[in-house]
């Protein structure tokens, strides 16, 4: 069995062929940073040219990398929403066209699911209940997934994303862009006990995230102090920016992990790259008597071969194989 995923949610464009057992024979990954950097973030027009023109080759590549032929996959997979509308439709029409001329089936997975479900990819023994942290540029949530393929959502956030946060931060400061892999790197020199950012409280005592607040009063801070990179305080006010994202992100999930007494926690999303989370979910799962699993780096950030692992368990679960062409992109759930 090989399935060929395709994934254009956003500023990556991916493809990548998975078999039976997940194992990955190709994850093809083509960044369009450098095309957004000049603007600091996402331009959902320019994400969608760019996935036009990159989607074929990034496909042939993935066939090519896993040393098939096209008519040699069984099934097709691809991320159907939420994401970005112009480039949900160009992964998804072009997968339609490869199901359809091969005559295979086509299974649409949702984008934050197939995040949830990176995790299997390195790890076929994660046992159910899990509890799942998915933090991303888009979304940071907690899933509670029963049995497979029984994904709910617990908490959410209630306005920005963690990595939005990170990435804002990282623009106003002029640092680069994608902003939280560089506040990753530069915290690790400054002391994230130097400035205090208040955590969020929710009244109604709801798991929900909340990171607009960080962001507000770490502006607020940068234009007090004058900060800038040649600032004394600079690395201190990264550190502590990060270091404060990452303890509302660990406080909520340990209040999960109270409530819903999970065999199985998974770490996942494009933040879950950052490697002080990484570490110090694992101290919390270790701490808590629960495995804990966290995707390489590489499987966090968006990437089809989550799309096809997922899609994998989709068809094992009794999807239906006849191809829908009235499949549509949703933007949101
Ligand atoms: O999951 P993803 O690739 O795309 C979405 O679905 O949003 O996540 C992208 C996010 C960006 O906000 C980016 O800054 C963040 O992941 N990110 C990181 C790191 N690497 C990527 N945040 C913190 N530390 C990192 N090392
Ligand atoms: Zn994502």
């Amino acid at each position: 069995m090989r399935i060929l995923g395709i994934e254009t949610s956003c500023d990556e464009t991916s493809a990548s062929v998975v078999d039976q057992d997940l194992r990955l024979h190709s994850n093809v990954v083509l960044s369009q940073d450098e095309v957004h950097a000049p603007y600091g973030g996402i331009v959902p027009e320019l994400a969608s040219r760019q996935h036009i023109r990159s989607i074929a080759f990034v496909v042939n590549e993935s066939l090519e990398r896993a040393g098939l032929a096209v008519g040699e996959v069984d099934a097709f997979a691809v991320t159907q929403g939420p994401g970005l509308i112009g480039s949900l439709l160009v992964g998804l029409s072009f997968a339609k066209g490869l199901a359809y001329a091969q005559d295979r089936p086509l299974v649409p997975v949702d984008h934050l699911e197939s995040h949830v479900y990176s995790a299997f990819i390195e790890n076929r023994g994660i046992t159910y209940p899990i509890l799942a942290l998915l933090v991303s540029g888009g979304h940071t949530s907690l899933y509670v997934v029963e049995e497979p393929l029984q994904f709910r959502v617990i908490a959410k956030t209630r306005d920005d994303a963690a990595g939005e946060a990170l990435d804002k931060i990282a623009k106003f400061l002029e640092l680069g862009y994608p902003g939280g892999p560089i506040i990753d790197r530069m915290a690790g020199e400054g002391d994230p006990d130097r400035f205090a950012f208040a955590r969020p409280h929710m009244s109604d005592g709801s798991l929900d995230f909340s990171f607009s607040g960080f962001k507000t009063a770490g502006l607020r801070l940068i234009r007090k102090l004058g900060l800038t990179r040649s600032h004394a305080d600079f690395l201190d006010f990264i550190a502590s920016f990060e270091a404060a994202v990452i303890r509302t992100l660990l406080h909520n999930l340990e209040r999960a992990l109270n409530d819903f007494d999970p065999n199985s926690l998974i770490l996942c999303g494009g933040v879950a790259r950052n490697t002080k989370l990484r570490a110090q979910f694992l101290d919390l799962a270790s701490r808590q008597g629960v495995p804990g699993y966290v995707p390489s780096p590489e499987l966090c950030t968006d990437n089809a071969a989550m799309v096809a692992a997922l899609a994998h368990e989709k068809l094992a679960q009794g999807f239906p194989r006849e191809l829908d062409l009235t499949l549509n992109a949703y933007p949101r759930r």
